[in-house]
């Protein structure tokens, strides 16, 4: 597999998230988010919600070896609260001379920017007047948007508007933010929220960047298993699956209000949808953000709205799954750019994240040796190429995540990093098997085997 095999438009790239890296919470003026909330409450398994990985202060260590293992860009997110405080502030100048830094530092090694508006950190403040659930939150969440445009946009341009609505809907299913979430209403009426959010986010940024910016954003994007159902009812239970996991989020921006149709449960929906909300639904994206670890199971009824079943898909590759239990089989991600290619929601697609949790060790002789991610990231982006064969548009992968991090409510394990963090010597960060492997591919003629 050769660099070249993707063409020259292809974007590389790795991707974080401020919370699961920056640490540094309550470091100039910034306020806290949920997921500080989380931490302070016990809710982070282990240590290293509030240091991340110490990126506050080692930025620039990590673009310089961003750089080197030859990637072009670096995906990272901006912190709600360290940008507005409890959310509807003012600009805080030195959280936005924070990003300034990044941004700057990316550039100048070279790489592209591209920036992700919102990964999940909410501000506390606007979590404890209701979060997702107060229809206000449409416009604090576009002014936030709007500001992030007004002081970044002149160097960066390519923005996401909102990682994985669908997590936030599994994380109010699973009462991770409180009892309040536990009903399917409330996550229902986030949802419709977060929809009508993005598409006003998305306005406003527009109206605020100039030309040439490109405006997506990322999705939990997968399809259930089986890929080609033989029976009508396993047929429709994919459907219904893959309408609560996954279409729900997407199909109102592109004009195809909610998939009704494919799921009762969805009814529920209709009791908060207002006049007007499906075309204020609306967004015509530049891009969308596809984000697969895995297939979903179409064998079993789920049991509740938004989370992904991590069941084990039968078949060779799916024996090897990953720390967080997500079965391992790259035709999912294939069968998702099929599905998704002519969606209206946007014209082409960019693999935002892709990559594999386990438990790696630092060997006495220095190594990491992880195997399986490289076999996770090659069928990844086989997959890559066997779509864009079939002429479908998908151009860029980012791997998730360029270092190990804090993996939400999972703490430090499992590990997602091409890159090793040791968090017991100074957080020094020291290159796995895998990084060498994306720099062979990356940075020589002759690729990887
Ligand atoms: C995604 C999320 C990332 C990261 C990744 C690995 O859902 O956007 O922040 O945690 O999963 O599990």
């Amino acid at each position: 597999m050769k660099r070249s095999d993707f063409g020259d438009d292809f974007t590389w790239g790795v991707a974080s998230a401020a919370f699961q890296i920056e640490g540094a919470p309550s470091a100039d003026g910034k306020a806290p988010s949920i997921w500080d909330e989380l931490t302070r409450t016990g809710k982070i398994a282990g240590e290293g919600g509030d240091q991340g990985i110490d990126f506050y202060n080692r930025y620039p260590e990590d673009i310089e070896m961003i750089k080197d293992l030859g990637f072009g860009a670096n995906r990272i997110s901006l912190s709600w609260p360290r940008l507005m405080g409890t959310g509807r502030e003012r600009l805080n100048p030195k959280g936005a001379d924070f990003y300034d830094r990044v941004i700057d530092a990316t550039l100048e090694a070279g790489m592209e920017p591209w920036v992700t508006v919102h990964h999940w950190d909410i501000p506390l403040a606007l979590w404890q007047e209701g979060g997702w659930t107060r229809r206000g939150i449409v416009e604090d969440f576009a002014r936030f948007a709007e500001v992030c445009a007004e002081r970044f946009g002149d160097r960066v341009k390519k923005w996401m508007v909102f990682n994985e609505p669908a997590s936030v809907a599994g994380h109010l299913v699973l009462g991770l933010y409180g009892r309040k979430g536990l009903h399917p209403n409330t996550t229902l009426r986030s949802v419709h929220h977060i929809n009508l959010a993005c598409a006003e986010a998305g306005r406003r940024m527009r109206a605020a960047l100039p030309e040439d910016a490109e405006i997506g954003t990322t999705n939990v994007m997968s399809v259930a298993y089986p890929y080609e159902p033989t029976d009508e009812r396993t047929a429709r239970r994919k459907r219904a699956i893959e309408a609560l996991a996954i279409d729900m989020h997407l199909d109102p921006a592109g004009g195809l209000g909610y998939p009704f149709g494919a799921n009762r449960l969805l009814n529920l929906m209709k009791r908060h949808i207002e006049d007007g909300d499906l075309e204020s639904a609306r967004f015509e994206y530049d891009f969308m953000g596809v984000q697969c670890y895995g297939p979903l199971v179409a064998l079993r009824k789920l049991p509740v709205v938004g989370a992904v079943p991590t069941m084990t898909v039968p078949g060779a590759e799916a024996r090897v799954s990953s720390a967080i239990g997500i079965p391992q089989d790259a035709d999912a991600l294939l069968w998702t750019f099929r599905k998704y290619a002519n969606h209206p929601v946007a014209k082409r697609m960019v693999v935002t994240e892709g990559g594999f949790g386990g438990q790696d060790r630092l060997e006495p002789d220095g190594r990491v040796r992880d195997d399986i991610r490289i076999w996770v990231y090659r069928r990844n982006l086989e997959a890559v190429l066997a779509a864009k064969a079939e002429g479908i548009n998908v151009d860029g992968y980012f791997a998730w995540s360029y270092a190990d991090n804090v993996e939400w409510v999972l703490g430090r394990s499992p590990r997602f990093g091409i890159v090793y963090t040791d968090y017991d010597n100074d957080y020094r960060r020291i290159p796995k098997d895998s990084a060498k492997w994306f720099q062979r591919l990356l940075t020589t003629d002759a690729g990887v085997d």
